[in-house]
């Protein structure tokens, strides 16, 4: 079944990568980028049905104007996949510096929170609506250690959000963390594991598979414990 799907942070690594899974499998896909410019530009061999919309998701003006310019071009959005994310330096709880840890959580988790409010109405008009939260095995409250403390400290706050979400939306949205693994790009770096297709296929999967449970968290394809 052909889906509307939204992505964050599309202009490059698993973000982009989802889009184009997504077009390739004949989705309509609305791509959003805070430099609209270089998504176009990374997105022109892609033949099949894709918006782009300029969206940065730690400011809430952007994310107002992305909401009316999408309710004035579609009847409803199925995905929300919240992918964009930043990475903090490697100091632990004690040597953060409060800045950078305010930076972390407004992206990597008032991102995702204030965007899923913005587009609900949009979500709700869907007969299968789903936010997909692209979190990190980093986020795992079994496997927390003092290190990336801003980084962590956003992503076990994510899956708690996503926990939260299910629960009020039981019945309407289903909600999802997942963890895309260690995926080569600018963020994982030239050592990861995984390649960009392997980390963008478990949110393709979330996306676009028929019967999804909800309040879980996956890497995969496969339920992970928090
Ligand atoms: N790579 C890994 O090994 C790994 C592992 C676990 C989880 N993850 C998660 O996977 C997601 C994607 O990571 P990645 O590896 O693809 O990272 P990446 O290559 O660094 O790309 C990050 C994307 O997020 C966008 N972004 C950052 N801040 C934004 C903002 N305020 N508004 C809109 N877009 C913003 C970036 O846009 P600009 O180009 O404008 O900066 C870029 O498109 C992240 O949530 C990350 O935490 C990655």
């Amino acid at each position: 079944m052909k889906r509307n799907i939204l992505v964050t942070g599309a202009n490059r690594g698993i973000g982009l990568e989802i889009v184009k899974q997504l077009v390739n499998e004949g989705h309509q896909v609305i791509a959003t980028a805070r430099d609209i410019e270089k998504l176009k530009s990374k997105t022109t061999s892609l033949k099949g049905n894709l918006l782009h919309f300029s969206l940065d998701v730690t400011d809430p003006a952007s994310v107002a104007l992305l909401k009316n310019s999408l309710t004035d071009t579609l009847p409803f959005i199925d995905v929300l996949i919240n992918n964009a994310g930043i990475i903090s330096s490697n100091q632990g709880p004690m040597a953060s510096d409060m800045k950078e840890v305010r930076a972390l959580i407004s992206t990597n988790l008032l991102g995702p929170w204030r965007l899923s409010q913005a587009l609900l109405p949009l979500l709700e008009a869907s007969q299968d609506a789903r936010i997909v939260n692209i979190s990190s095995g980093m986020g795992a409250w079994d496997d927390l250690t003092a290190s990336h403390a801003a980084y962590r400290m956003s992503k076990v706050s994510l899956n708690a959000l996503t926990v939260m979400m299910a629960s009020e939306l039981e019945g309407r949205v289903t909600v999802n963390s997942m963890c895309p693994g260690w995926v080569k790009t600018d963020m994982g770096g030239p050592n990861a594991q995984q390649s960009v297709e392997q980390g963008a296929d478990t949110a393709v999967w979330l996306s676009t598979r028929e019967h999804i449970p909800t309040g879980k968290f996956f890497r995969d394809r496969k339920e992970i414990p928090w």
